[in-house]
């Protein structure tokens, strides 16, 4: 990144673990300053360090926040708080973290003594640090500040060569409750296909093998069309016949299976109205039938 883009702060963190030596390693490749890092553990704060010139292992939180401009609290987020509130902080510094559902509010020790604080939520999961560094070009960061901090922090997500979101205050748990329908409801969703098709013999490693392209294939189409022109299937079409037949089905297997079924169904028609391949004559009937499933 060209030098004069860089926001020109020295960034520490406290809590050294996939999210932190993602981020850290990530701003030190965009050309940021990252100086410091302690964690409960000195060796995960030695390996974050380790791959940034100029960056050492603090002994103590309160080392990386005496020698920092901006701190990124990168602990568990049950204990963003307490870390927070068991520090001293100082009115020229900016504090962050990066939970998704926790308010930025956790941080209020911090703004109590003049701070700046927000909320830093990088979209995307990290099963360990290098699979985070790989994974942030091209995600999306949720940022939640108030100037000059939010544009400061915007600055950093373009280090990172992530897009960014602004979120307004109070509104991170309906943020975070939304992101799980991109992410861990679609493999429960895939373990409901799994328990159908069990039922006729099929293992789930098979399971998931056919159905994984598919997977791929929704992504790609969503990409490239968007979701209604992207939506395939019973639902893009309207065929009412195959629909019967789901739910004859699927009321012989059990009504968990179809109540979620209907569910998502009902959900699923007004993506095909807006696709424009049925009129809302069709689109009541399908209800209509989806609904008294529904109430069955
Ligand atoms: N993982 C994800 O997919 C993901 C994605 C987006 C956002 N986030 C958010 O990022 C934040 C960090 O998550 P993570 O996945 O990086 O967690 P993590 O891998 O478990 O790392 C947390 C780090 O904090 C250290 N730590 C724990 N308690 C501490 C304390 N009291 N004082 C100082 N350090 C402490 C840990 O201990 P040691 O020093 O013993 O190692 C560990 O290094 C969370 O708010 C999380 O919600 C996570």
């Amino acid at each position: 990144m060209p030098q004069q883009d860089r926001i020109g702060l020295r960034i520490g963190f406290i809590g050294a673990g996939r999210v932190a030596k993602g981020l850290a390693w990530g701003l030190a490749q965009g050309g940021e300053s990252v100086v410091a890092a302690a964690s409960r553990d000195p060796a995960s704060a030695a390996q974050l360090a380790a791959r940034i010139s100029g960056c050492r292992a603090a002994a103590t939180a309160q080392d990386v926040i005496d020698g920092s401009d901006l701190v990124f609290v990168t602990v568990p987020d049950d204990a963003i708080a307490a870390v927070a509130d068991s520090l001293n902080w100082r009115k020229d510094l900016a504090v962050v973290h990066c939970s998704g559902a926790t308010e930025v509010a956790a941080l209020a020790s911090a703004a109590r003594a003049g701070a700046r604080i927000g909320g830093f939520h990088p979209l995307q999961l990290f099963a360990d640090p290098d699979v985070a560094l790989a994974g942030l070009p091209g995600c999306t960061v949720a940022i939640e500040a108030e100037e000059p901090l939010l544009g400061r922090l915007e600055q950093l997500a373009q280090a990172l060569r992530c897009r960014t979101i602004r979120l307004p205050p109070g509104c991170r748990a309906r943020y975070h409750a939304a992101a799980h329908y991109a992410a861990g409801f679609v493999i429960t969703l895939l373990n409901e296909a799994v328990e159908l098709w069990r039922s006729f013999g099929v293992e789930r490693e098979d399971t998931i093998r056919a159905l994984l392209p598919l997977l791929r294939g929704t992504a790609a189409s969503v990409e490239r069309s968007g979701l209604a022109q992207g939506l395939a299937g019973t639902y893009s079409r309207g065929d009412i016949g195959t629909l019967e037949k789901h739910l004859a089905d699927l009321a012989r297997f059990g009504p968990d299976a179809l109540h979620l079924y209907c569910e998502l169904g009902l959900r699923s028609i007004p993506l095909g109205l807006e696709r424009g391949a049925y009129d809302a004559q069709r689109a009541d009937a399908m209800r209509a039938l989806l609904q008294r499933a529904l109430n069955s």
